[in-house]
């Protein structure tokens, strides 16, 4: 499949996750099969007015490609210098425009998935990016704001006019934030309205569901967010019944704890072990669903506060388990 002129050889995407999808977790789910990969959604008017923290989401590692930068902002002229600065600095093949994001403080500002409110600003968004960079655009929307205004066809056209070379799309309007079924049915009609290559989101938490929302909806890729937590083997499993072929063994304890850990070592060259150890704390027992006994390391994992007790507490549960 052809994003623009980017090839990309693979039908399953890793999502945008802010706070989830860094370069440490985006290199583990390449390793296992994801063939696109999107940096965490970052802010056009923070990176445009030079802040550092915004600079740092958007590092690549230099065999992370084909890969999305994605901005938010509602500013066209701002997104489109944004979008040259995101990928001067990153190394990225493309931009992704995030017109989806339901949170309150960026819909109330206008951006993310408030602009599906909004198709004539979404469309000069679109546009003044696509002209602005030698990149091809691609833009991630929901099936709409909510139940009136399911717009995502109309939407999705207007971003291909605008310029888009995809479109990724999450079966949920921003009313239903992550509640309910993602539409499938949404996607399916997007892709059917479509020429540019069409991303099906939504609800792909096992291997059969990657096969099944491709084959229901006739999108190009599927895209994995919340299925992929704790488990980047997704992709490796979604990857093999796409193929046809058989699924893999299920990853071993020992499996899941060194790719925890080789996830938190990453994560400690990246951002230093302070801020590695807190967003341990919240991914560290994703990797345990399932594991006997985790449930009583829950409060310690809580307070991971050192690369010692990532060690210890890793120690632990392969001696009570093994
Ligand atoms: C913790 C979290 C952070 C997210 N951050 C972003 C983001 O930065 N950009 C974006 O476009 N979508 C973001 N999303 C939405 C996901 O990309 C995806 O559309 C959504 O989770 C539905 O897919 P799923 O059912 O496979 O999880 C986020 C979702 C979650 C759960």
């Amino acid at each position: 499949m052809l994003i623009g002129d980017i090839a990309v050889n693979s039908r399953l995407a890793l999502a945008p996750m802010a706070g989830v999808s860094d370069a440490s977790f985006r290199a583990i789910c390449r390793e296992y099969g994801a063939g696109l990969t999107f940096t965490e959604m970052v802010s056009a008017k923070a990176l445009v007015c030079g802040d550092g923290k915004t600079r740092s989401l958007l590092y690549l590692s230099p065999d992370e490609h084909p890969s999305g930068v994605q901005i938010f902002g509602s500013d066209a002229d701002c997104m489109a210098r944004a979008a040259e600065l995101a990928l001067s600095v990153s190394g990225g093949d493309f931009i992704d425009i995030n017109m989806g994001c339901p949170v309150g403080k960026i819909v109330r500002s206008g951006d993310g998935c408030a602009l599906m409110r909004d198709p004539e600003a979404a469309y000069r968004i679109i546009k003044a990016v696509a002209d602005a960079i030698l990149r091809p655009v691609t833009v991630k929307i929901r099936k709409g704001w909510d139940r009136g205004c399911a717009n995502a066809v109309e939407f999705a056209l207007m971003a291909q006019d605008a310029g888009a070379a995809a479109v990724a799309v999450h079966g949920r309007t921003r009313a239903q934030m992550y509640s309910g079924a993602a539409d499938w049915n949404i996607i399916r009609e997007v892709k059917k309205a479509l020429t540019i290559p069409v991303i099906a989101n939504g609800d792909v938490f096992t291997a059969g569901d990657a096969a099944r929302i491709l084959r229901y909806t006739g999108a190009d890729m599927a895209m994995i967010g919340r299925g992929a937590f704790g488990n980047p083997w997704i992709f490796r499993d979604a990857n093999a019944a796409l193929d046809g072929g058989e699924q893999p063994k299920q990853p071993s304890l020992s499996e899941k704890l060194s790719v925890a850990v080789r996830q938190f070592e990453s994560a400690v060259a990246l951002k230093g072990e302070r801020v590695a150890c807190l967003e341990a704390r919240r991914y560290y027992s994703w990797y345990l669903r399932g594991v006997r006994r985790s449930s009583s390391l829950r409060e310690r994992i809580t307070k991971i506060s050192s690369t010692r007790d990532i060690h210890s507490i890793t120690e632990e549960i392969s001696l009570g388990n093994c």
